[in-house]
Parts: C-alpha cells; structure tokens; sequence
C-alpha cells in the first residue's frame, strides 16, 4: 500500500451520482487513491466481487453513493427503495468489516418528522413521514446493527451540484423561459453544494471518527429562497413567487422544518460549513459561464 497516500478510497457511483463525482474528485485532491465505480463495474450488492475489490484495492474506505433517491416514486416502489437504501448498507457494511475498511454512507433530513421549530441534533429522535426516509433511516440501523467498529453516516438535504440534474438546475433552466416562477415557501431546509460535501467528506475520512453527522451548508432556507437566490445569482429577469406546499402537491410527505445542525461535523473537521449563499452562487456562476 502506497504509504504517501491519505487512504485508498472505492466510491459506489463515484463515475455518475450527482455526489459520487464530486467525492471522487475531492478524494483524489485531498491525496486519497480512488477507485470510483460504476454498476457495470462493480454489483454493489455482489458480495463477493465487493469483497475482493475491498481487498485488490487495499481499501481503507468505502464510500457509498448508491441510494434510491427518487423520493416521490419510492412511495409506490417501497420493495426497490428498501433493496437500495437498507439491505444495501447491511451487505457493505458486513463486506468493510473482514477488510478493517471504513463504511461511508449518506443519509438524509427526511428521517426526521419536519415539526422541529429549531436545527436538528445528531441525537434528535428520528420519525421518518416517507418510504425514501424510513428506508434511508433502516440503512442507518442496519450499518449500526452489524456492529461495524469504523463507520461515518453523513445526514445531507437538498443537494445541487454540476453534472446532474437537480433543483437549482431544474429552476434555472425554467427561469430562462418563463417571466415567473411559483416555487413552495412553507418548507425550510437546509440547501448543500454536492462540492461541500465532497470535502467536508474527504476530511471527515482523515480524521478517522465514527458516528453520525449531519453535513449541511449553514444557514437555512426555504426552496422559495433558494429559487430566488439562484436566479437572482444567475441574473435572469423572472420573478419567484412563493405558494404553499397545497398549491404544489407531491405524492410523498415532506418534512415543514427539516434545518440539521452542522456543528459536530464543524468540529470533526475544524472548520464549519460556509453558509449556503456562498456554495450556490459558485455553482450557478460556473453554471452561466459553462452556458456561455
Ligand atoms: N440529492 C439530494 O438532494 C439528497 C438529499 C439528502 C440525501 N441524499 C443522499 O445522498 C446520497 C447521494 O445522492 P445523489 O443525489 O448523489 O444520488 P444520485 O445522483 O441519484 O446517484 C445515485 C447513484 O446510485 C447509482 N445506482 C442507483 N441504482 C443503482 C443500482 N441498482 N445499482 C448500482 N448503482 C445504482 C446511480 O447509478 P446510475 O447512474 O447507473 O443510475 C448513481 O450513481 C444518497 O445516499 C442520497 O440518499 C441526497
């Protein structure tokens, strides 16, 4: 095993996922040896073959990507959201734990029941209101269930990011055809740049802690304000309106208030997490020159 590297690092989706290529890329900037796969590279449920790439790579860290993460479609395909998002988790972290490697999972705000009136802890009690939530939640429970000793679940929220798409890319490519957009004002989160938590992520690996963190920009927002800050930063002439969440009705529960408190990971890293505004505005420029 190369001794100059911080650790060698296979990433699940580290080639398409809207995170797995950030994290591939902030793996490798921070001295990591990655090895980021694919479907067709690797089965992420052939226990066998994850085994053995465990072990070819001399892999310090798994990362994995790999989630169900269409959230309204879960609802009424529960059996693929459960194989992805809990039995998943459960394979990988039986695989780390003869390979001494660690198991990086991400999670999400939707474990929680969105009634909070303040940010939620690490140690708030989880009540997920969705399929994607309580599967994402049975993912949590089932890394802990196996007892693996070196483990990170990073709990993350309203992801944007280049290269796939997303809601602020969603609503700029509205914005650019339409004079006004109505967007939900009456659900408030926390807005995350995939880049962010690339990082926060790779340095969280470093440090060699175990637990969960919640890994979120700072600050909060509703998808009103982050509509209106992204198509204010990208200088588009369309207006944004905010409607309550009865004049946009979607098949799975969301959370009213689901703002998660970034600072265990803060202190994990040594640094906190740049308020969101920042994140958004980088990408949405990168976003406008790339369109120029
Ligand atoms: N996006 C958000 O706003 C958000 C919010 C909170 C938490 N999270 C969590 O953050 C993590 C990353 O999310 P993301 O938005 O980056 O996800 P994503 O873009 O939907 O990527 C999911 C990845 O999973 C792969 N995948 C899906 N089904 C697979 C299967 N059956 N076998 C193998 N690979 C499969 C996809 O590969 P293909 O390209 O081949 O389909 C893709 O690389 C997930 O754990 C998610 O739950 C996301």
């Amino acid at each position: 095993m190369s001794g100059e590297k911080k650790g060698r690092a296979i990433v699940l989706g580290g080639k398409t996922g809207l995170l797995g290529r950030p994290l591939t890329a902030a793996l490798e900037a921070a001295g990591f040896a990655v090895m980021p796969t694919t479907r067709g590279d690797l089965d992420p449920f052939d226990t066998g073959a994850v085994a053995r790439a465990l072990h070819a790579f001399e892999a310090t860290h798994l990362f994995n990507t790999v989630a169900y993460t269409a959230v309204d479609a879960a609802e009424d395909d529960v059996e693929a959201a459960y194989r992805l998002n809990r039995d998943l988790p459960g394979l990988l972290a039986r695989a780390c734990g003869p390979a001494k490697a660690t198991l990086v999972q991400y999670s999400t705000d939707f474990v929680f029941d969105g009634e909070a009136t303040a940010p939620y802890t690490e140690e708030a009690p989880t009540d997920p209101r969705s399929v994607y939530g309580a599967s994402k939640l049975a993912g949590e429970r089932a890394i802990l269930e196996a007892g693996l000793p070196d483990y990170q679940i990073l709990r993350t929220a309203w992801l944007y990011g280049p290269g796939k798409k997303n809601f602020v890319a969603t609503i700029l490519g509205l914005a650019r055809t339409r004079p006004e957009l109505s967007v939900v004002a009456d659900q408030v989160g926390s807005p995350t740049g995939t880049l962010d938590l690339a990082g926060w992520s790779a340095d969280l690996a470093a440090t060699g802690k175990t637990g969960i963190f919640h890994a979120v920009g700072s600050g909060q927002a509703s998808w009103c304000e982050l509509a209106a800050e992204a198509v204010a930063a990208a200088g588009l002439p369309c207006r944004v309106l905010p409607i309550p969440s009865s004049g946009y009705p979607q098949k799975a529960w969301r959370p009213r208030y689901s703002v998660l408190a970034n600072a265990k990971l803060a202190a994990a890293i040594g640094r906190t997490p740049r308020p969101w505004r920042q994140s958004l505005r980088e990408y949405v420029y990168s976003q406008e020159q790339a369109a120029d």
